[in-house]
């Protein structure tokens, strides 16, 4: 592996679009705000790769469409082919705006070598993202609507993608951004006042309280995200980057947020 350290982040499409709306929406103040602390945050002690989700640029289409439950017609397989290019401009448009913020962005597609079976993750090639991490790139992939070897398509989550790569890179936890302060001890209702939990030891533990998504989610939302934190046995923190400065201190080290112990 390489030498250097390595820190994988994941940007929510809950934060960097408007995850409310029918169709494709990005937030550019958003992506902008979390461009600059990435920037500020950079440093010659470790390399980044980032991952960021759909949010209104893939939920809603895969939950009208249902590409993921298979293709069988015509019809499907534009259905495929628009949701990977709405994904590919949600990932150029935030390119776009971590270059404006100097950031080395490099866009990287993770469709074009994933192979999915029956919705899960079989392969994925890493290789080369490790390549441009060492040269000291920031490769930012995507969740995509990929190949599946059973159903022709599934959707393979930015949620597998982290821990997926946290896993081959050995990293020692991977940093999950999102619209929630953390993991609250039940089915959240007041996302403001309620106290989050600050760590998860087991999914037995956390099955009881997780839950899916308040929006339209076709990758299962929190529980999901959770779920396969212990499925790769890859520690992870779930913190706020819709909070401004968050995003940054979690680069820094900071305990935010709740702490997912596999
Ligand atoms: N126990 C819980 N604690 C906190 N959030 C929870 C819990 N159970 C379910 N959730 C939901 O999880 C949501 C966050 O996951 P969601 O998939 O919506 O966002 P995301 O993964 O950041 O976005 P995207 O899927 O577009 O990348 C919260 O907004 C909340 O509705
Ligand atoms: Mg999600």
């Amino acid at each position: 592996m390489l030498d250097v350290d390595i820190k994988l982040q994941k940007i929510g499409g809950s934060v960097i679009t408007e995850r409310t709306s029918n169709r494709p929406e990005p937030r550019l103040e958003e992506m902008k705000r979390i461009a600059k602390e990435i920037s500020e945050g950079l440093s010659e002690d470790y390399s980044l790769a980032l991952v960021h989700g759909g949010g209104s640029h893939g939920h809603q289409i895969v939950d009208e469409t249902e590409i993921d439950k298979g293709i069988d017609s015509v019809e499907d397989l534009m259905s495929f082919s628009i949701t990977q290019s709405q994904m590919d401009e949600l990932n150029y448009t935030f390119t776009n705006v971590l270059q404006g913020e100097d950031v080395p962005a490099f866009s990287t597609q993770p469709s074009a070598s994933a192979i999915m079976k029956d919705g899960k993750l079989e392969n994925m090639d890493y290789e080369a993202v490790g390549g441009l991490l060492g040269e000291g790139l920031v490769p930012v992939l995507y969740g995509v609507p990929a190949y599946d070897t059973e159903k022709g398509c599934s959707i393979l989550s930015g949620d597998e993608i982290l821990p997926y790569l946290g896993d081959k890179f050995e990293v020692e936890e991977v940093l999950h951004g999102t619209n929630v302060r953390g993991i609250y001890p039940e089915d959240p209702k007041d996302f403001e006042n309620d106290d989050i939990v600050d760590r998860i030891d087991s999914m037995d533990e956390a099955k009881n309280y997780l839950g899916g998504s308040q929006y339209t989610d076709v990758t299962g939302g929190m529980r999901k995200k959770v779920e396969y934190l212990f499925e790769y046995g890859v520690p992870g923190r779930i913190f706020d980057a819709t909070e401004s400065g968050n995003v940054r201190k979690v680069l820094d080290g900071e305990d935010l947020g709740t702490y997912i112990s596999p």
